[in-house]
């Protein structure tokens, strides 16, 4: 008996791998890649981080090495976040030209200059005492206490004239303040920094995937609260659409997700709006719950990176910001064909 659906289509084009790379619709490549560092002030060995297993606390010596390697593998961008020595109320280390981020920005531009995107974490939460991403509008842990968004503006503004004096070429403000990348347009074109590109974390959401960046850059909320008065809520999803349009009206010249594989259908919705490169961040904890499987065996690490990587792309990010940069670039370097 033959059977009755031998191969339709689009089964007859499953039938080799040659066939499938040929038509496949998403192909990832490691120039559409960012990898997030860590760099902290007064350490000179690098300092592991529990919660994610791979990723490390750079010393200035240990970053420009991971950066080179990278450049060598044909990674084109990285973004930095610094982990201060000291905190203050204001986070005066994200804007001191002294500061952490500053002086590993100009080691790098000096190593790697214009082979590398420069990209720097615009945002005060790792250099607040009270670990909120703006200055406060009364004392931390009081419940009544917000953060004070115009005075959080002007911060904003002095961290991304340091940035890019220092050398970033594009500046990546976080903390979702209303008017933060007007602000920073501003603030970059009076300082003589108009080539100075932003790239906006557009629609942020108040996600728990978070947890093992705090841990990263020793983070914690005093009082234990939240974001989510400034942050996204989760249950949303148009209103993506109304922050990302706001974003691009001020100036943005690229426009983020985050985090990325559970936020799929709002990065579809921003790509189909949006003529500017749209990017998302496969942020801490999406990494940290693929190292965790794979370490007791549940799933199989490179297929479920190669496949989460690949989707988030699918979906429509140009850019994707992943701790896994590193091991995409070794996996493929050489390879004929690139992620399946
Ligand atoms: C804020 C910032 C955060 C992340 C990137 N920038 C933390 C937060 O908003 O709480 C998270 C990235 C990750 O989880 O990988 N400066």
């Amino acid at each position: 008996m033959t059977a009755r659906f031998p191969a339709a289509r689009p089964r007859r084009l499953r039938s080799s791998a040659a066939l499938r790379d040929l038509v496949a619709e998403t192909r990832l490549d490691v120039g559409r890649l960012v990898a997030p560092l860590f760099v902290r002030e007064d350490i000179d060995t690098p300092q592991p981080i529990a919660s994610l297993p791979g990723v490390v606390q750079h010393s200035r010596a240990s970053l420009r090495e991971e950066v080179s390697a990278l450049a060598d593998l044909g990674v084109r961008a990285v973004i930095l976040f610094g982990v201060p020595a000291e905190k203050d109320a204001v986070g005066s280390g994200a804007f001191d030209p002294q500061g952490i981020v500053q002086v590993a920005l100009r080691d790098l531009a000096a190593d790697v200059g214009d082979e590398m995107v420069l990209i720097a974490d615009l945002c005060v939460d790792e250099y607040t005492s009270h670990g909120h991403c703006g200055v406060l509008d009364g004392p931390a842990g009081d419940p009544h206490t917000s953060v004070d968004n115009d005075a959080t503006l002007e911060i904003y503004g002095k961290i991304a004239v340091a940035q890019a004096d220092a050398g970033a070429q594009v500046v990546a403000p976080s903390g979702m303040m209303d008017g933060q990348v007007g602000a920073i347009r501003a603030a970059l074109d009076a300082a003589g920094h108009k080539s100075v590109a932003i790239l906006a974390y557009a629609a942020k959401y108040a996600s728990g995937l978070y947890g093992p960046f705090r841990d990263a850059v020793d983070c914690a909320i005093v009082g234990g609260g939240d974001r989510k008065a400034y942050q996204q809520d989760w249950r949303n999803a148009r209103e993506a659409l109304v922050e990302v349009q706001a974003d691009i009206d001020e100036g943005a010249d690229m426009v983020m997700v985050k985090p990325a594989l559970a936020y799929l259908d709002v990065i579809a919705a921003v790509k189909a709006t949006v003529n500017v490169p749209v990017a998302a961040y496969q942020v801490s904890g999406e990494y940290a719950m693929i190292k965790a499987a794979a370490a007791n065996g549940w799933i199989d690490h490179d297929a479920i990176v190669g496949e989460h990587l690949t989707a988030i792309h699918r979906a429509g990010a140009d850019v994707i910001l992943t701790y896994f940069a590193r091991w995409f670039a070794e996996a493929h370097a050489g390879r004929r064909s690139a992620a399946r």
